[in-house]
């Protein structure tokens, strides 16, 4: 019988705590910032579904068009049975994956992990009723913990869809690739989501789209912090953006205060002031090239095996393996 429930590693007040230290640092900060990991409570989970289905958003859809072609070749080439993913979100493309194991052989084991609860629930409570032979294990949790929990044991793949690492700082991320690597042994795997460098306008649309379901995945941010740390931000008072960078390649996305304001956080005592038009950095989503994601896992100490693009060119699947 599947676990349905995920594992939970932390505290509640292990997860405030956090938060407020996240706040403290980001919002004092100049710019201020805010990490994108708080987008994702419920609500937060619920929007990014909505936003995988948008018309501009072409990110989901390349990608699932991506492991619908090779997925099979992807599980043949690495005999893969323990399938790892980070940020798994609802896991909807994950199980092109998953059938391409059950082809193959079997997959043995699924450990989904997100810091959305919810999220992992909800996924978890499907993939049991549709992969009945399946073990799942699912971990709720940031990467690092995560990675530092791993199930051992069998053929493993780690796998980060979504062109998730680009939301991280690109200072970060040899630092977070690296621990990737340390998680794995020599000959393991691991699968990476990118976005693509492709033309600004189609970029910004796809992050501010017209039926203004990002911006108010942007603004979620806000409610999560009324609500953990009794912060009175006047939400609707602030205004989605997304901006392409095109000097960093990557997308910014912020709120920007429509008047000056000053916001109270209740715990701890903490107040912010915003000038009008000032922007609280949100989330950035870095786009990639061949060679830059090559550099990167090399450093890393992976070596590409696999590049794998959708027909446009607007996605990328890289395989790779611990060297
Ligand atoms: N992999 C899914 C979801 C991508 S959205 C897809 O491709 O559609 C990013 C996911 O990562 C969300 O589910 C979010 O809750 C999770 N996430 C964001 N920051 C995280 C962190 N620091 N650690 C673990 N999960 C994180
Ligand atoms: N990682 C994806 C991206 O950068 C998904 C995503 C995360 C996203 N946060 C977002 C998409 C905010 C739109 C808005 O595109």
């Amino acid at each position: 019988m599947n676990s349905v429930e995920p594992l939970d590693h932390r505290s509640e007040s292990d997860v405030t705590r956090e938060l407020l230290a996240d706040a403290r640092i980001g919002l004092t900060d100049s710019p201020k910032w805010l990490p994108p990991k708080w987008f994702y409570d419920a609500r937060g989970s619920e929007l990014f579904e909505r936003i995988t289905e948008l018309p501009e958003y072409y990110q989901t859809r390349a990608e699932y068009e991506i492991l619908e072609r090779y997925a099979l070749d992807i599980v043949e080439r690495t005999g893969v049975d323990t399938l790892v993913e980070l940020g798994s979100g609802s896991s909807y493309k994950t199980r092109l994956l998953l059938d391409a194991m059950r082809k193959h052989g079997a997959p043995k084991r699924f450990v989904p992990s997100d810091v959305s609860r919810s999220a992992l629930r909800g996924a978890l409570s499907a993939l049991s009723a549709d992969y009945p032979e399946l073990e799942l294990h699912g971990i709720v949790g940031d990467f690092a913990t995560t990675l530092a929990v791993l199930p051992t044991g069998g053929e493993r793949m780690i796998a980060l869809l979504g062109g998730t690492i680009g939301n991280m700082p690109v200072e970060q991320r040899g630092g977070f690739l690296g621990e990737v690597r340390s998680s794995l042994v020599r000959g393991e795997w691991f699968l990476l989501g990118t976005d693509l460098v492709k033309d600004p306008s189609r970029l910004c649309r796809a992050y501010d789209d017209s039926a203004g379901v990002t911006a108010e995945f942007n603004r979620n941010v806000l409610h999560v912090l009324n609500r953990e740390l009794g912060a009175d931000f006047p939400v609707e008072e602030f205004e989605h953006r997304a901006r392409y960078e095109q000097g960093r390649e990557r997308i910014v996305l912020a709120l920007r205060a429509r008047r000056a304001m000053r916001v109270w956080l209740r715990v701890p005592e903490l107040a912010v002031e915003l000038a009008r038009g000032e922007e609280i950095e949100t989330e950035m989503s870095a786009k990639f090239r061949r060679g830059g994601v090559e550099a990167e896992l090399e450093a890393a100490g992976f070596e590409l095996a696999g590049w794998y693009t959708d027909e446009a060119g607007d996605f990328a699947v890289s395989l790779a393996r611990a060297r």
